[in-house]
């Protein structure tokens, strides 16, 4: 679209047509039967998604709402333990401290393994709750959830998993993991607008409630009002009803279609990285892996973040540089939602014409070592 800037960031993404046209609908009565409906279709086809049997909430707010309602209604005064290789991970490990003096944050470099010996050690220690972002963003590293939820299980202690932008993407089996809180942005994997985050709770969960919550985000009101197929407050319906035309997407899709679908453009990313010569930023260890939603690549010597994204833009396309302390350090290209190989394509030719007028001859074409990925 000549008009539209092409989105290849680590969300918000960009959204088919159908998304978009299910918000252009006149406002309904959110306490009436058509939005219970929506709701009820929305609850079904997340379960799937998120590898789950479990009650899931769709709260009105961004990713970062889920993430505060997880940690307020579940860590609540407890001895939380929060992982972090990334600014999510931190950004879970700020919100544990607000809501408990008995939080820890096990922190390694960002794009590096997290720890899981000291983890065990915390356990071990009587920790209550562990949080950790399955897919870290930031740093384009994938985080062993599976591993993590098995040590939780084992010393009973509760799971909060943010898999904002893995699930609908990449493999997440929230039950069989253990993870007794997941979370969703709707801006990410699924190709929805952004403003909803839904809200995995299991059993072990509900049973471990706080006792004092907060008003707008307290998912024992939700699941009150779960039961009536409706919100405690206002919801926010044009999105609720983009996020059911996207979830129908998913689902004739196939979600393992899907998967293979994000993993095959990553891995397309990451040939093309490789060609070029250029380095990927996270560490892997035998647990940790690359992400299969974003990728992360460091910048070569003398290539300036403004000036590389700048004439990215100027193309038509957006990629993302570094958060915080990694800024100026790698950029970003997010392979995400309804994309496909002609985006991966165009962002690559992009990142390499802009690659090499700035100064870093690549080594070989990435852009025909991804076409190579993709088989196109
Ligand atoms: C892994 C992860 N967690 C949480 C968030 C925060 O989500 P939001 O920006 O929707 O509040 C993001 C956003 O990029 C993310 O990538």
């Amino acid at each position: 679209m000549q008009d539209e800037t092409l989105l290849m960031m680590p969300g918000p993404v960009p959204m088919p047509q159908r998304v978009r046209m299910a918000m252009a609908k006149q406002a309904i009565n959110h306490r009436g039967a058509e939005f219970g409906e929506c709701f009820e279709d929305i609850n079904r086809m997340l379960k799937p998604v998120f590898g789950t049997e479990n009650d899931i909430l769709v709260i009105s707010g961004s990713g970062s709402a889920g993430m505060e309602a997880a940690v307020a209604n579940f860590c609540a005064k407890k001895k939380v333990v929060s992982l972090v290789n990334g600014k999510f991970g931190d950004r879970l490990y700020k919100i544990s401290k607000l809501y408990s003096d008995e939080a820890t944050g096990l922190a390694s470099e960002w794009g590096t393994p997290l720890d899981l010996e000291k983890l065990k050690e915390e356990l071990e220690n009587g920790a209550e709750a562990v949080t950790l972002v399955h897919n870290e963003t930031s740093a384009a590293i994938k985080n062993p959830a599976e591993e993590i939820g098995k040590l939780c299980r084992k010393h009973d202690a509760l799971f909060i998993m943010d898999g904002i932008t893995s699930i609908g993407g990449d493999v997440v089996k929230a039950d069989k993991w253990g993870a007794d809180i997941a979370i969703v942005g709707s801006q990410k994997c699924l190709a929805a607008p952004a403003g909803l985050a839904a809200v995995s709770v299991s059993e072990k969960a509900w049973e471990n409630i706080a006792e004092w919550r907060p008003l707008y985000l307290d998912l024992l009101a939700y699941k009150k009002s779960a039961q009536k197929s409706q919100t405690p407050y206002t919801p926010a319906v044009p999105l609720f009803f983009a996020l059911r035309e996207a979830l129908r997407i998913v689902e004739e899709e196939g979600l393992e279609n899907r998967i293979a679908r994000h993993k095959n453009m990553a891995d397309a990313v990451r040939a093309a990285a490789k060609a070029w010569g250029l380095e990927l930023f996270p560490k892997l260890d035998k647990y940790h892996e690359y992400s299969n939603t974003a990728t992360a690549i460091c910048y070569p010597e003398g290539i300036e973040d403004s000036k590389f994204r700048g004439a990215i833009n100027r193309m038509g396309i957006e990629i993302s540089g570094g958060q915080d302390e990694l800024k100026g350090k790698i950029f970003r290209i997010g392979t995400m939602g309804a994309t496909g190989a002609p985006e991966v394509m165009a962002v690559l030719s992009a990142v390499q014409k802009t690659l090499k007028e700035q100064g870093k001859t690549p080594q070989s074409c990435g852009v025909m070592a991804a076409a190579e990925v993709l088989k196109v």
